[in-house]
């Protein structure tokens, strides 16, 4: 299963890219302005830490088929592979997702709140799929909505990713991996919380200060 962050934060990615197996970064227009960055700033600061495996993720800000594909070119070109142009589930953006796979350019097809429109995007030729999981939480049930549409896929003989996205909570994220799931993109508080645990800090602590007790030092060999 791949792992990948939600965030634009550079700070944080930098931090998670060093303790875990990072599959690479989603970003949309919100998550970008959130960083007070200009775009080309926040964009390159991020190229810069993942390495060439590490996939990138950008969305398009326009919405018109025509403007869309102009702005996935642009992402395109952006970097020289692992990078999609996330293209939201609009009627404009079927077609522009359409017109992105006949050029060659890899999309995610993101924003999306049911299993049919996840399962259209695929059909236009979407690399991927972002289906919001809490967004979908809020309307009814997010994760059975994300298993419906792996099945959707999977009866279809269809190989298109499905990218989970929009997570509040562990729990969102645990049932989706149970599940099945090929990738979570998670926001870094709860890839933090998934992380830790207190009792684990707890336990080692006990364990250091029996050590310590024993032999006056805190490492295994002196
Ligand atoms: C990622 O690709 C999505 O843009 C993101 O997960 C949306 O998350 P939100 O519901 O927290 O805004």
């Amino acid at each position: 299963m791949e792992l990948i962050l939600d965030t634009a934060d550079t700070s944080a990615i930098a931090h998670f890219n060093e303790y875990l197996t990072i599959d690479g970064v989603t970003t949309n227009p919100s998550i970008i302005t959130k960083s007070k960055k200009e775009f080309e700033t926040v964009i390159k600061e991020i190229l810069e830490i993942l390495d060439d495996k590490q996939s990138l993720y950008v969305q398009v800000i326009a919405t018109t088929c025509d403007e869309m594909v102009e702005e996935a070119k642009y992402i395109d070109s952006l970097r020289n592979d692992n990078i999609y142009a996330k293209i939201p589930v609009t009627s404009e953006g079927l077609k522009a997702i359409k017109a992105c796979k006949k050029i060659g350019i890899k999309v995610l097809a993101t924003a999306i709140y049911s299993a049919n429109q996840g399962f259209l995007a695929a059909l236009s030729g979407a690399d991927c799929l972002a289906p919001y999981v809490n967004r979908m939480d809020n309307l009814g049930d997010g994760v059975q909505c994300v298993l419906d549409l792996i099945q959707m896929l999977k009866a279809n003989n269809m190989d298109t990713r499905v990218i989970a996205a929009s997570f509040k909570n562990t729990r969102q994220v645990h049932e989706l991996i149970t599940g099945g799931i090929q990738s979570v993109t998670v926001p870094t508080d709860v890839l933090a919380n998934m992380m830790s645990h207190p009792m684990t800090d707890i336990a080692v602590s006990d364990f250091t200060n029996d050590w310590k007790t024993a032999f006056n030092r805190t490492t295994l060999v002196k």
